[in-house]
């Protein structure tokens, strides 16, 4: 693996050609962003490279000459929704003959997305993988020069890409990424097909982007990767997180996604030793609950380890808000196996849970297995472990009441509310009341629901 500057890879003579027709055209680009965390924080960066050869971001993507989707292929649903949103553009393409549309994100990563639309969607001009985001300017520039199409695949060389331009879409909120891919090949799971193996940036690269985030401003700041807590360079996740703890600041961090099996003692005596900057929060992917359909699914631990991980976060860290995702209907679950996972679901008590029914992703060898679930039997599960976290998820609101919690303002509507996350990562709403957006406010809790409190200022 290589770490490159993006100064020094990106075709200069493209970036050239680019900057001096929008310099004469004035075009605008659009990039919409379906999926996670990483997803969000890519599209920053490619409105960034956008910006930078002379674009004008827009939001609206029926009125702009660039769009790019940066797409999402964790489930079928995902790649649904782009295929639909995608067929809007054909129309769009005829009325406006300089319109480029680009596909980028985890369905530019898969060969039979990508030729399903470099032969079915003839408006559709360049897919590139996430890896290889400096090649986006030679790409947007043989599409305007010479209208050729391009489907890059499969040049993703496992490097790292610093000093990529950027536009951060929110001030107080900031998105650090500092490992991507992955090496655990969950068999339900496309990740590690369409973004590769592990690789972590430089600690020193990662340290210099978040004290510049503190000093300009940044009040809470999110380290992303898809296994973020495997990140390893000189130093471990453990150590890299509480370096970033000592810059000097008034700043919260939080991380995601971590992976069960790596959440060692270090990383928990992290969290408790800098408990002042560092978010009382885990998400905590569990998956299953059922040691069966764990093993099928090679998450490499068992209720009992994933029990005893909780029991470790909560010793340490008192009153930590827990979260994970849930799968349920993977080939082989049976009832008793989804049983196993709502007594989970009572024993952990998680502040929340992202449920979903299995999608069949193909590549992956789950894909391969017997005893599919019926469709209909997935969506009632679905359903039951909804209703059966949904008292808990309510409790665990509840006990928060007659608390004091220090907020980040991060929206005010227009009847004057405020929206804020807690330290903990809570939603907060409560009347606005002469305070602004990216302020930091402490709020008396007074009410609750499963996935919201509300209160008044502490004056
Ligand atoms: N089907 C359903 N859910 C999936 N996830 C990942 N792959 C699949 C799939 N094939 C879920 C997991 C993961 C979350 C981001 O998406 O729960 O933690
Ligand atoms: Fe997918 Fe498992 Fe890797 Fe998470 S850890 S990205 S679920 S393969």
């Amino acid at each position: 693996m290589g770490i490159r500057s993006y100064p020094s890879v990106v075709d200069g003579s493209a970036c050239t050609y680019i900057k001096n027709v929008n310099s004469i055209e004035s075009r605008s680009a659009c990039v919409l962003t379906f999926g996670c965390q990483q997803n969000e924080a890519d599209s920053e960066r490619i409105r960034g490279i956008l910006s930078e050869l002379g674009f004008e971001i827009a939001d609206d993507y029926t009125t702009s000459d660039l769009v790019i989707f940066n797409t999402c292929a964790i489930r079928a649903h995902a790649e649904d929704k782009v295929f639909s949103l995608l067929g809007n553009l054909k129309a769009q393409k005829r009325a406006n003959d300089k319109l480029i549309v680009g596909v980028m994100g985890c369905m530019a990563a898969e060969a039979c997305t990508v030729e399903r639309l470099k032969t079915k969607f003839h408006y559709v001009d360049f897919t590139l993988e996430p890896n290889s985001i400096d090649m986006l300017p030679k790409l947007i520039f043989e599409a305007m020069s010479e209208g050729r199409r391009r489907f890059a695949l499969g040049i993703d060389r496992g490097d790292i890409t610093e000093d990529v331009p950027v536009i951060r879409s929110d001030n107080y909120r900031a998105w650090v990424s500092v490992m991507y891919g992955c090496n655990n090949f969950c068999t339900y799971c496309i990740v590690p097909y369409v973004r590769g193996r592990e690789r972590s940036r430089a600690s020193a690269d990662v340290l210099r982007e978040c004290r510049e985030l503190v000093a300009s401003g940044v009040k809470e700041i999110t380290l992303l990767g898809q296994n973020v807590n495997s990140y390893r360079s000189d130093l471990t996740f453990a150590e890299l997180i509480s370096e970033i703890a000592e810059i000097p600041g008034d700043f919260v961090i939080r991380f995601m996604t971590s992976h069960p099996k790596d959440v060692s003692d270090e990383l928990v005596s992290a969290m408790a030793k800098y408990s002042g900057k560092i978010a009382p929060y885990f998400h905590l992917p569990l998956q299953s609950g059922s040691d069966k359909i764990l093993r099928a699914m090679n998450r490499t631990y068992d209720r009992e380890k994933f029990l005893s991980t909780v029991e470790r976060l909560r010793r340490a860290v008192p009153d930590i808000v827990l979260s994970t995702d849930v799968i349920v209907g993977f080939p082989g679950e049976s009832e008793e196996d989804f049983l196993d996972t709502l007594d989970i679901l009572r024993r952990v008590r998680f502040d929340a849970i992202y449920g979903f029914m299995y999608s069949e992703r193909e590549g992956t060898r789950a894909a391969t297995f017997d005893g599919s679930v019926d469709k209909r039997v997935r969506s009632e599960r679905l359903t039951r472990l909804f209703e059966t976290q949904e008292p808990i998820s309510l409790a665990m609101s509840e006990r928060f009441i007659g608390r004091d919690l220090n907020v980040l303002v991060y929206s005010i509507s227009d009847d004057g509310i405020a929206s804020a996350t807690a330290v903990c990562g809570r939603l907060v709403r409560f009347n606005a009341d002469g305070i602004r957006e990216g302020d930091s406010v402490t709020v008396h809790i007074t009410g609750a629901s499963s996935y919201e409190l509300t209160g008044e200022i502490r004056k």
